[in-house]
């Protein structure tokens, strides 16, 4: 049986006894982020901001049994995705495996005097190229990556005519924003010198498309609720996720609840992945659902995602940050490719919860169990009255503010008689 059975109902110092018998935790990571840190992060810093950090204790990706560290302020999210890795665990788990992982930048010219020049000088400089990209920054080079393509792009619409430098690069453990930007910067005046050309800008891209990462799982009816009707269920929800755009925005904001928690729990650019996926999925100028779910011959329950990660397990924020430590021991790996493997499992996880539900009993009943805890809490509920004012709140045909703080007069009311 899995020490973690149960977890959900056990207190904070329960949890975090059964995650240390399972994993290496250090206990210094639990402290808060050091002023001395902060400051030094961001400008005209002030304080920290919390929000709660959790676990989801079920995967299994590729036969390894993962603990997945996620960061939200979304009651249902964490809930949603331990249900479902339960259940996709009992059927066989996840297999995932990274497609390539290529970071892209580009240097812009926009309406240069001589576009062929600027394409002429790439083809032909290649090897000054490539040496100037890495003296600028020489230590991808040990660590075994660098840049493996210099090409240009054009662009014409209009009486406008646009040359793209693009320039993919192997950044290896780290998402590589700077070390990109830096090989651009440093590009571009060689570019410029050689071509008295000027350019608009030197940037990395968030589009990924080299960046890719899939996974899929296979799920048994029978092993699920409403066996009978759920293969053809889910299968509808992908059709309805696939060709009604109002649907498609939820459908991937579910997805986006997952991979969101983990990217922040593991120090990634959030803001950077969800550009990349959003980018990636709208490729074919609509936006379509991150995930697809089929039937196949055999009447298995088949779910699959490929999405683009561009994602860092060393760099930026992530060995600062004393929270962001403790993710990784959580995970028990800390590199790239097996982050982006999980991630893309979290992402079908949490739309596999949300489908289910959403076809089955509705997502009203689990949101609001979990909706009453906040509302108890808001309430000025103390912590050994939480659970009975959950229980009673869930009994009320209105729940909200008023009648939790209601009921909460009543608990003390009987308590105190
Ligand atoms: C809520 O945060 C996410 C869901 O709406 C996702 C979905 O509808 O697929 C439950």
């Amino acid at each position: 049986m899995s020490q973690y059975k149960g977890f959900y109902k056990k207190s904070i110092a329960e949890r975090l006894e059964i995650l240390k018998r399972d994993r290496h935790i250090n206990p210094d990571y639990f402290g808060s982020l050091p002023a001395s840190t902060y400051n030094n992060m961001i400008e005209n810093a002030i304080t920290t901001f919390e929000l709660p950090m959790g676990v989801s204790p079920n995967y299994c990706i590729n036969g390894r049994q993962i603990v997945i560290p996620m960061v939200t302020e979304e009651p249902s999210v964490i809930a949603a995705s331990s249900n479902a890795a339960n259940i996709i665990k009992q059927n066989g788990g996840f297999t995932s495996s990274v497609i390539s992982r290529v970071m892209r930048g580009e240097i812009a010219f926009v309406n240069p005097n001589n576009p062929q020049a600027i394409q002429d000088f790439i083809e032909t400089h290649q090897e000054a190229l490539f040496d100037n990209a890495h003296q600028a920054h020489p230590s991808i080079i040990k660590r075994g990556g660098g840049v493996q393509s210099i090409t240009t792009r054009h662009i014409t619409k209009d009486d406008n005519t646009l040359v793209i430098v693009d320039v993919l690069v192997d950044t290896q453990e780290a998402m590589g924003a700077n070390m990109i930007n830096t090989i651009l910067e440093s590009l571009r005046t060689l570019i410029e010198t050689n071509t008295q050309e000027h350019a608009l800008m030197a940037i990395l891209t968030n589009n990924t498309p080299e960046c890719l990462v899939h996974a899929h799982c296979t799920l048994d009816p029978s092993t699920l609720k409403f066996s009978d009707t759920i293969g053809q269920k889910i299968t509808e929800a992908s059709l309805l996720s696939k060709l009604d755009p109002f649907r498609t925005a939820t459908h991937n904001k579910g997805i986006m609840n997952g991979v969101d928690a983990i990217l922040i729990a593991t120090g990634n650019d959030w803001r950077a992945v969800n550009a990349g996926i959003y980018s990636y999925h709208s490729r074919n100028g609509q936006l379509e659902p991150f995930t697809t779910w089929s039937l196949n011959d055999e009447g298995m329950i088949c779910g699959e995602t490929t999405l683009p990660l561009a994602l860092g397990s060393v760099g930026g924020s992530i060995g600062l940050n004393p929270k962001v430590k403790l993710a990784y021991e959580i995970l028990g790996f800390h590199d790239v490719k097996s982050l982006m493997e999980c991630i893309a499992c979290v992402a079908l996880a949490q739309n596999f919860a949300a489908i289910y539900a959403l076809t089955t009993d509705g997502i009203q009943k689990g949101h609001m169990a979990l909706h009453a805890r906040n509302l108890a809490l808001k309430a000025g509920a103390k912590p050994t009255e939480v659970e009975a004012l959950v229980h009673l709140l869930l009994k009320q045909p209105h729940l909200n503010s008023d009648t939790a703080k209601a009921c909460l007069e009543q608990l003390k009311a009987t308590h105190s008689s």
